[in-house]
C-alpha cells in the first residue's frame, strides 16, 4: 500500500456503548488504539469499561477484560445492573474476565502474582483462546501493577503496548493515579496512551455531579468540552449536555497539585535509591 493511499484511509472506529459518547470523539475509538482512561475513584471509568465490553459483545468482537480491584463475580453483577449479559457471553467463548484479584489454582483466568509481564502472558493466551478477530480489551486498573513501585510506571505501560500492540486490541487501560494535576504531571500510560478520557466528580449544590472530558485522542478532531455524565440502574451511563463550568473551575488549588506531586516524587526517589553496597 503507498503511503499516500494509506494516509487518506479513514480508520475505523469502535462504539464505545456510552449513549452520547461516540459524538464527541468523531464516532469512537479508532481501531488498535490504547487509550488511557483516568480519574479519581467512584467517577465512572469501571462502568465505562463495562459498557465497552458490552458493545463489543453486541459487535461480535472478542473481549477480555482484566480486573485487579473488583472480583470477576463482582465486574458480572454490575454488568448485569447495566443490562449487559457478561455470562452468556463468557459461555460463548466471547468474553474473558482475567481475575487479578482472586488468584485461584483452579481459575485458569486468574492471576496467581500480580505482575505485568504474567499478565500480559495470559492476555495473549486469553485472545488466542478467543480466536481470531478484531479484539477489545480492558485493563481495570493499571495502578494496581505498580503501586509499590511507582517509577516503574512508564516502563511498563510502554512494555504493555509494546507486546499488545500487534494482537488487534483497541485498548482501555485505566488509571487513579494521574489525579486532578492541572500541570500535566502524570504517571505511567499517559505518556504512552492514544488517547486519554478523564473523569471527574464535583459537588454543585450539595449533589455529587460526574463529568467526563476528552484529554487527547490522536487523529481525531474531539471536543474540547466536558461534559457531564449520568449513571443509572438498567441503562447505564449516559453522556448529557457540555457543562457551563471550564476545566481550572473544577481542579484542585495549586497548593494542593504541589503537595501531591511532591509526595508522587518523594515516592519516585525512594524507590530509585541506590542499594547500600558496602
Ligand atoms: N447500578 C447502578 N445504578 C446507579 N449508579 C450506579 C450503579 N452502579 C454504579 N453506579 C455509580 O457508579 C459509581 C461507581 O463507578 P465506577 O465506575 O465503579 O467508579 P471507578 O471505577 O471510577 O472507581 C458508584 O459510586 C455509583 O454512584
Ligand atoms: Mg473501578
Amino acid at each position: 500500500m503507498s503511503k499516500i493511499t494509506h494516509s487518506r484511509q479513514v480508520r475505523e472506529r469502535l462504539s464505545t456503548g456510552v449513549k452520547g459518547f461516540d459524538e464527541i470523539i468523531g464516532g469512537g475509538i479508532p481501531r488498535g488504539f490504547f487509550v488511557a482512561v483516568v480519574g479519581e475513584p467512584g467517577t465512572g471509568k469501571t462502568i465505562f469499561c463495562i459498557h465497552f465490553i458490552g458493545e463489543g459483545i453486541k459487535q461480535g468482537d472478542k473481549n477480555i477484560y482484566v480486573t485487579t480491584e473488583e472480583s470477576r463475580e463482582s465486574i458480572i453483577k454490575q454488568a448485569y445492573q447495566l443490562g449487559l449479559d457478561f455470562e452468556s457471553a463468557i459461555n460463548r467463548n466471547q468474553l474473558i474476565v482475567i481475575d487479578a484479584l482472586m488468584g485461584r489454582r483452579d481459575d485458569p483466568w486468574s492471576l496467581d502474582v500480580l505482575d505485568v509481564e504474567t499478565m500480559v502472558n495470559k492476555i495473549i493466551e486469553a485472545k488466542r483462546h478467543l480466536g481470531f478477530g478484531r479484539a477489545r480489551l480492558v485493563i481495570d486498573s493499571m495502578s494496581a501493577f505498580w503501586l509499590d513501585k511507582p517509577a516503574m510506571a512508564r516502563k511498563y505501560s510502554y512494555y504493555i503496548k509494546k507486546v499488545l500492540y500487534r494482537w488487534d486490541f483497541t485498548a482501555l487501560l485505566t488509571s487513579q493515579y494521574a489525579v486532578t494535576t492541572s500541570l500535566g504531571f502524570g504517571f505511567g500510560i499517559e505518556h504512552v496512551a492514544d488517547g486519554i478520557i478523564r473523569f471527574r466528580k464535583i459537588i454543585v449544590k450539595g449533589e455529587l455531579k460526574r463529568y467526563v472530558l476528552v484529554e487527547k485522542m490522536r487523529q481525531t478532531n474531539h471536543s474540547n468540552r466536558m461534559y457531564e455524565i449520568e449513571i443509572k440502574t438498567g441503562s447505564g451511563m449516559i453522556v448529557k449536555g457540555p457543562t457551563i463550568y471550564r476545566r481550572e473551575d473544577v481542579a484542585l488549588p495549586s497548593t494542593v497539585t504541589t503537595r501531591m506531586i511532591l509526595s508522587e516524587l518523594q515516592k519516585i526517589l525512594e524507590s530509585t535509591e541506590p542499594e547500600n553496597t558496602d
